[in-house]
């Protein structure tokens, strides 16, 4: 019960890696608000029970990130951790063939619904005496990865924001993380959709030294760890959950060679 009473706001709880972490958090003793744009956060919160709220809300409206946290506070009394986790991948291209559209899209959920989540979650952990924000980022914002230009400068905008705000918040009590997921199978979502690959247990993943998907579990575990107390020295920290991809090229071994390891 490492989040017992803890109050824990997620976005994009209605599926993948936001519905993980919604129902790691409840089992570890947390009330969790269940945010989302669509009506599956509700489905959500109803299979958690009487310890979650749902709330529909698109974190790129400021007016409905303020109401999302005015429901927190009415419903719970305060806030203790927000999880950032809303986002969508906006489209595998080159630069050139990407749109101002799209651009402005991505832009706008992931990096400025981020901002307007983290202000108002702050101003509201400022109220009662701190908190902890986590922010889910990506790989994609570590090393360059090949057509994701658009999504990655935006996730790269996130760890700013992460860094920045652990620097301005820590006078706050109140710790600024974010976990940087590499490739997540969540299942028939459209961020997994993006990749033809079957599911973990069936395919390994060429390029990723682990050789196989991450798993929604396996963010939430991350995400509960920088959130909980145990990472009480942990601030502006971004933490990579990617099968040790953004650690460097892994390509060349000895064994990819065919010559010997001894
Ligand atoms: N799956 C991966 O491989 C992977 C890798 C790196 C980072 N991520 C990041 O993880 C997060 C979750 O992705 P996922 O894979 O679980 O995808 P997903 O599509 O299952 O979940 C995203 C959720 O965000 C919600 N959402 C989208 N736009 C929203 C908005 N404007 N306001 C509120 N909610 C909104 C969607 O309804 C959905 O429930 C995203 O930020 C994504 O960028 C995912």
């Amino acid at each position: 019960m490492r989040l017992k009473d803890k109050v824990a706001v997620i976005t994009g709880a209605g599926s993948g890696i936001g519905k993980a972490i919604a129902h790691r958090f409840a089992d570890e003793g947390a009330h969790v608000v269940c945010a989302s744009i669509s009506g599956r956060s509700a489905d959500v919160a109803a299979e958690i029970g009487d310890a979650a709220v749902p709330v529909r809300a698109d974190v790129g409206d400021e007016a409905d990130v303020r109401r999302m946290v005015g429901t927190a506070e009415n419903t719970f009394g305060r806030i203790d951790i927000l999880v950032n986790n809303a986002g969508f991948g906006g489209g595998l291209l080159p630069l050139h063939e990407q749109t101002t559209e799209t651009w402005d899209r991505v832009h706008g959920v992931n990096l400025r619904g981020v901002f307007f989540c983290m202000k108002y979650g702050i101003i509201s952990m400022r109220r009662t005496g701190g908190g902890s924000i986590v922010n889910v980022s990506s790989a994609t914002s570590l090393v360059g990865w090949k057509h994701h230009g658009v999504y990655g400068a935006a996730k790269a905008g996130v760890n700013q924001l992460t860094r920045t705000a652990a620097l301005d918040y820590a006078d706050d009590n109140i710790r600024v993380n974010a976990v940087c997921p590499g490739t997540i199978w969540t299942g028939l979502v459209p961020m997994s959709q993006q990749w033809p690959e079957p599911p973990p247990g069936v395919s390994r993943v060429p390029g990723i030294p682990m050789d196989r998907w991450g798993l929604s579990d396996e963010i939430a575990a991350a995400a509960l760890f920088l959130a909980s107390d145990e990472a009480s020295y942990v601030t502006g920290a971004l933490m990579p959950v990617d099968g040790g991809y953004s650690v460097g090229f892994s390509g060349m071994g000895a064994e990819k060679q065919g010559r010997s390891t001894d």
